[in-house]
């Protein structure tokens, strides 16, 4: 008893540290819990971001529609395509994906057609077939341009039989 005293009087402050640090560890589990449902949602916010893109459109952003004059060609690699400038000003996205057998083809500057390396398709820059064994244009890409920046729609490649305006985009 006397000795339950002599503790009391030695350590006066025992009980309130207890106190305390239950309360820090009720704070530090609290702060767990929130990074926890933090971390979770954000998990599932990107998966559905992920799907949405999936499922709908994906643009990607191809450079200032001034930068390219007319008859220009230029490789977009982020969409693994092709885009041209065509003589009437329109601009046209074009799948680099030989629509003979699937190889990738190229931009021929010199020769301004592109060429296909496996068994020698070429297309115009708009992607008209000029020479066989290929004999469907090359499939094309929506293009849209918002405040002089040019953005194409990388989500699906639209199969045509032939060149029309309509799959081109005007300033
Ligand atoms: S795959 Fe291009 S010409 Fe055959």
């Amino acid at each position: 008893m006397e000795q339950d005293q002599q503790l009391r009087q030695d350590y006066p402050e025992q009980p309130r540290r207890r106190t305390l640090l239950n309360r820090l560890w009720s704070l530090i589990g609290l702060l767990a819990f929130i990074e926890l449902g933090w971390l979770g949602s954000s998990i599932l916010k990107s998966r559905k971001t992920r799907n949405t893109q999936l499922q709908g459109t994906k643009w990607i952003e191809a450079g200032r529609a001034e930068a390219l004059i007319t008859g220009d060609v230029k490789a977009v690699p982020e969409g693994m395509l092709f885009l041209a400038r065509l003589e009437d000003g329109g601009f046209i996205a074009l799948s680099r994906t030989c629509t003979h057998l699937g190889c990738a083809i190229s931009w021929d500057k010199e020769q301004e057609k592109f060429v296909c390396p496996c068994h020698g398709s070429t297309f115009d820059r708009a992607g008209t077939v000029l020479s066989s064994p290929a004999i469907r244009p090359l499939d094309f890409y929506q293009v849209r341009i918002e405040n002089g920046h040019i953005r194409i729609d990388v989500s699906k490649a639209h199969r045509r039989e032939s060149f029309d305006p309509s799959q081109t985009t005007r300033v």
